[in-house]
């Protein structure tokens, strides 16, 4: 399957930045064989959306509300998404969970909602240092997805999945490919035995990924890609991390 390599902006951006961003990643995964992304904060959905038109960098959305429309004042509805060309919605990113307290339900109504609409939720889990500690890592990222499962029943084969272990966030400390590789292993096990069948979902790696640790974490059998903040915003490193999805495609 082709690795998928998707930028997470956060709250990051410029119109000149985000010009000069797109046409370079543009410019230089011209053939690559892995699928990019990038998810771009929802005021500047329309400017990327121009910027990627005949190119086949993919666009997502950073969240997504879990109402259809009407009084939530701020909220971003799937529908809105979809219409600015949005392929991807980051549903239940930990800093949502952290600043915004999105419980697991709410997210799993969010991978509902985008689903409805034909938009992929790439849905996020992964524990906190002091969950890592006390041994509770799997406890944590099967009851994270089991909540979106229990929502979503058969439409489960549709959602990419990232692995975001919270201590590695922006914190520059990968975790190491084994580690990683357990967890999507466990990830993977579960969403074998809620679909039944053996069809892959895209189960991504995100933490303080860049240029010098992506081919690692790319080569392990059950990172299918990666959700990139940081080195997402840098275009030389992007190029590099897409490069080594393409490499490592499995
Ligand atoms: P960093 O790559 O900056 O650690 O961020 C990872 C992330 O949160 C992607 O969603």
């Amino acid at each position: 399957m082709r690795k998928l390599i998707a930028g997470n902006w956060k709250m990051n951006g410029s119109i000149a930045a985000n010009d000069a961003l797109v046409r370079a990643v543009i410019a230089g995964m011209a053939g690559a064989d892995c699928s990019v992304a990038v998810c771009v904060p929802a005021p500047y959905l329309a400017q990327v959306q121009m910027l990627r038109h005949g190119s086949a960098l993919e666009l997502g959305a950073q969240d997504v509300s879990q109402h259809e429309q009407g009084a939530y004042t701020g909220e971003v509805s799937a529908s809105m998404l979809k219409e600015f060309g949005a392929r991807f919605a980051i549903v239940g990113h930990s800093e949502r969970r952290q600043y915004h307290c999105e419980s697991d339900a709410v997210v799993a109504d969010k991978a509902k909602i985008a689903l409805a609409h034909g938009i992929t939720p790439i849905v996020c889990v992964g524990e906190t240092l002091a969950e890592r500690e006390a041994g509770r890592t799997e406890e944590v990222v099967k009851r994270q997805l089991a909540a979106v499962i229990h929502a979503n029943g058969h439409c489960i084969s549709e959602i990419a999945v990232a692995y975001e272990p919270v201590w590695a966030i922006g914190t520059g400390r990968t975790a190491t490919p084994e580690q990683a590789q357990q967890v999507h292993s466990v990830l993977r096990a579960q969403l074998k035995a809620a679909t039944g069948h053996s069809e892959r979902i895209h189960i991504l790696y995100g933490g303080s990924m860049n240029a010098a640790n992506a081919a690692s974490l790319l080569a392990q059998p059950d990172i299918d890609g990666g959700l990139i903040g940081g080195a997402s915003l840098k275009a030389a490193d992007f190029l590099q991390i897409i490069a080594a999805a393409c490499v490592a495609r499995a």
